[in-house]
């Protein structure tokens, strides 16, 4: 017992001139004096070998001791905190802080934003479908049977391991798989990108991005088509814009038109953007044609639709007077930095 209160004293005098000058020393500390296995514990466990009667002075000494132990934890613990705030006091807080750029939207995605919202005003819902294609979807069920000639006029890129596949060259494909699975009425768009084997110059490249529409119910007129496209093209451009219709070829639709808008570069006056005619195509567009409908289920007899496609970078091009389409896919910032639409 005398010896246990001597080890106990010199315990105290260790205690008294522990210094930390770290977090890890402070842990050291607490670990040896009050951890699980530390001398404290240990101490209390030397209690049973105590004689009875003295149980109650050791014991005294004992919690004397732990109390001092505690309060040095406490201390270290403080004084470490401490030391923590005066190295931070090393910070300047006048030096400028590091820049966190601000992000703007791609000019396509501003404008394909645009064209969705205006057509969802309208009701139509938006769908989407794979890049890679069967031949199905993109040209069979479309109209375009093998060999069809008008497969020329869309240079595709056909997959190697299995040329049934494709990358898609229109979203009328997603328009395919729309009308596989719904029934009328329907009125989708279809945004997304398309791919078409062209050699890449100011004027083409080997991808781009298109809004198509569909809209299929009972008598949906070349009136109706019309006028949509009309309000669309308002809404997009002004209502000083003029369009025009002209006469054209789709093997999905017919009778089929192209739409021009008068130039919003020259105001019509002659340009390079409208080669000097005044007017900008900017869709194609036509009654979906009724082996298009029965391809589906669709009785062709009583539902009518329209269908129309549209490029972005062409929209996008006329908006914000870019004229070359190389810059849409080279990433430099200082060009895409210039859009700050929110849409
Ligand atoms: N799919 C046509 C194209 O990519 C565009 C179009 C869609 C034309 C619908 C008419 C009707 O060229």
């Amino acid at each position: 017992m005398e010896q246990l209160v001597h080890q106990i004293e010199a315990y105290r005098q260790e205690v008294a001139a522990f210094e930390a000058t770290s977090p890890d020393a402070v842990e050291e500390f607490r670990i040896k004096y009050l951890g699980t296995k530390g001398i404290v514990k240990a101490i209390m466990g030397e209690m049973r070998n105590v004689p009875n009667e003295r149980k109650k002075e050791f014991g005294q000494v004992l919690n004397d001791f732990k109390l001092v132990v505690e309060a040095k934890y406490e201390t270290l613990k403080e004084n470490n905190a401490n030391l923590q705030t005066s190295d931070s006091k090393l910070i300047d807080w006048s030096l400028p802080g590091d820049p966190v750029p601000v992000g703007t939207r791609h000019p396509l995605n501003i404008v394909r934003n645009q064209i969705v919202s205006i057509f969802k005003r309208l009701g139509f819902a938006v769908a989407e479908g794979p890049e890679i294609e069967d031949d199905w979807h993109n040209f069979g069920a479309m109209n375009l049977p093998e060999d069809h000639p008008a497969r020329d006029m869309q240079d595709t890129f056909y997959i190697n391991q299995n040329p049934s596949w494709l990358l898609r060259t229109h979203t009328s494909s997603v328009q395919a798989r729309v009308m596989e699975t719904q029934k009328p009425p329907i009125r989708v768009i279809c945004p997304g990108r398309v791919y078409r084997n062209e050699t890449i110059s100011a004027r083409a490249h080997c991808f781009f991005h298109q809004v198509e529409g569909l809209y299929i119910d009972e008598n949906v007129s070349f009136a109706d088509l019309k006028q949509t496209l009309y309000f669309f093209v308002q809404e997009m451009f002004g209502k000083d814009v003029k369009v025009r219709f002209r006469p054209s070829y789709f093997p999905f639709t017919e009778p089929s038109a192209e739409m021009d808008i008068s130039c919003l570069i020259c105001g019509g006056d002659g340009c390079n953007i409208c080669k000097h005619t005044g007017w900008v195509e900017i869709l194609g567009s036509g009654m979906v044609h009724p082996n298009v409908l029965e391809n589906f289920g669709i009785d062709s007899n009583k539902y009518t639709g329209f269908a129309f496609g549209m490029g972005v970078e062409r929209i996008t091009q006329l908006k914000y007077q870019v004229n070359d389409l190389r810059l849409y896919s080279q990433n430099d910032v200082r060009f895409l930095k210039q859009f700050t639409g929110v849409v």
